[in-house]
């Protein structure tokens, strides 16, 4: 099928902001729908939880990879401060993803993850964004935004890769000693 018109021009002109922006809704939306799980849930809760994971690792990633650099010639304290808080939500992360669903401190740990995102997202979009998107001006937004979409993709589709790659062999399509002879 071809690609629409609007589906090409987005591939060349995408807004660094709205991007993490976009991204930032996208991981609250995942929030809201694991705070709507019952305890019960226990499969809807641990899809919910490696979904959320995925979504906050690539996006970490890129800012740190590609917004945070360019971000640090801006403001380098404020920079230095939002690598230190995705360090303490990728601890938080860990720490949830070993807690079985139906554990009592399982919605403890979601909440406090949560809130720690929700206070960096506040202070991303408050401050920092504004600020960078003064210096930077549309045209270096968009570069930035191309640069981060491709390498969300791509970082998203190895960390689905490396998810699928830890599921038990009995649910993997064939054992793994198959491949060595493919
Ligand atoms: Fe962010
Ligand atoms: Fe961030």
């Amino acid at each position: 099928m071809p690609r629409s018109k609007k589906n090409q021009e987005a591939e060349v002109s995408i807004d660094a902001i709205e991007l993490l922006q976009d991204q930032h809704r996208e991981v609250e939306d995942l929030f809201d729908e694991l705070e709507n799980t019952g305890s019960r849930a226990l499969k809807t809760r641990l899809q919910l939880v490696q979904k959320l994971a995925i979504a906050i690792e690539a996006h970490s990633q890129i800012e740190e990879k590609i917004f945070y650099p360019a971000g640090r010639e801006v403001d380098e304290d404020m920079t230095l401060e939002a690598y230190e808080e995705h360090s303490v939500v990728r601890h938080l992360i860990e720490k949830l993803k070993q807690t079985e669903a139906d554990d009592e401190h399982f919605m403890a740990r979601v909440t406090v993850l949560k809130e720690m995102i929700e206070h960096h997202v506040e202070e991303e979009e408050g401050e920092y964004f504004p600020k960078l998107s003064k210096k930077f001006g549309k045209k270096r937004l968009a570069t930035l935004g191309v640069e981060m979409q491709e390498a969300y993709d791509d970082v998203t589709e190895s960390l689905q890769q490396a998810v699928q790659g830890r599921a038990p062999a009995a649910s993997r399509k064939k054992p793994v000693s198959a491949d060595l002879h493919a």
